[in-house]
């Protein structure tokens, strides 16, 4: 081969190899799913709750640009798990993309996964609306998940059989009060924050708080090199990316890589649901 043909060819590779990972990225990886599942040790746990399951679901981004049914079908390989508790963290429609898709939101809610206990959710920075700042937009999508049940905390604890699941309103929202949302937390009780953004985590607002956080957000970077993190994270603490982190003071932060995306693209950031089983700490 001479080299004119070698290079030819490299370009053509190259070429390729880019033309594969770009449609990869674009129409299988953003619509594949993986249950993640995992332990969740929990101080003061009561005996009836041991071995129970909850789900996290994260940031389905119900918008313009996303086919929604991906979440609709997410949604019924989920209810086979059948989760003692669900727990929704934020993030249900994309306000990015201009209005919100009300019709395509209720044909979502309407397939919501229910836990057999409780189902609870929070708002994340998208159902504020436009700018993070019309309330009208969080308080109707508030009010569309109370209708299916699920009951939404704005700085609220909800104690269901012994478990105090704290709500945390949006960090970027009009509505952010970790004061008013801790000011029942008791640390000899079994407790789990509901966060919508990570970056509270190294916030003053914890207190003695020392159990686990559940958060979303990032969606993972939804691209992220091989070895390497990824190059866009929504967050100021930019190892806030996904997965496990164990914080000060005895705090456990778990990030979901959300089920929804703003832009139709994923490259090694499989969306996820997660699927803990409850444990005495
Ligand atoms: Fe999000």
């Amino acid at each position: 081969m001479n080299r004119r043909k070698f290079i030819q060819r490299t370009l053509f590779g190259v070429a390729g190899a880019g033309l594969v990972t770009g449609l990869y990225s674009w129409q299988i990886e953003p619509f594949w799913l993986e249950f993640v599942k995992m332990k969740m040790p929990i101080k003061h746990l009561p005996d009836g709750l041991v071995g129970k399951t909850l789900m996290q679901i994260s940031d389905i981004h119900v918008g313009k640009r996303f086919d929604h049914q991906f979440i609709i079908r997410s949604f019924n390989k989920a209810k086979a798990f059948n989760p003692d508790f669900v727990v929704y963290t934020g993030d249900y429609v994309s306000t990015h993309q201009g209005k919100v898709q009300y019709n395509e939101l209720d044909e979502v809610f309407g397939h919501l996964v229910k836990g057999k206990i409780a189902t609870l959710g929070i708002l994340g920075n998208h159902d504020y609306g436009i700018n993070w700042s019309e309330s009208h937009v969080a308080d109707q999508i508030a009010a569309k998940l109370n209708d299916q049940g699920v009951q939404v905390l704005r700085n609220e604890t909800a104690e269901v059989q012994g478990l105090h699941l704290i709500g945390f309103d949006d960090y970027w929202g009009l509505n952010f009060n970790p004061q008013k949302a801790m000011q029942n937390f008791d640390s000899s009780k079994a407790n789990i924050v509901l966060c919508h953004n990570p970056d509270v985590c190294d916030e003053d607002v914890w207190g003695a708080y020392n159990s686990w956080i559940l958060s979303g957000h990032t969606h993972g970077g939804q691209v992220k090199p091989p070895f390497l993190p990824p190059f866009i994270l929504p967050v100021k603490n930019r190892k806030y990316s996904a997965g496990q982190f164990s914080l000060s003071n005895g705090r456990t932060l778990y990030i979901n890589r959300a089920l929804g995306h703003l832009w139709q693209i994923r490259f090694n950031v499989i969306p996820e649901i997660t699927l803990f089983e409850l444990q005495k700490g």
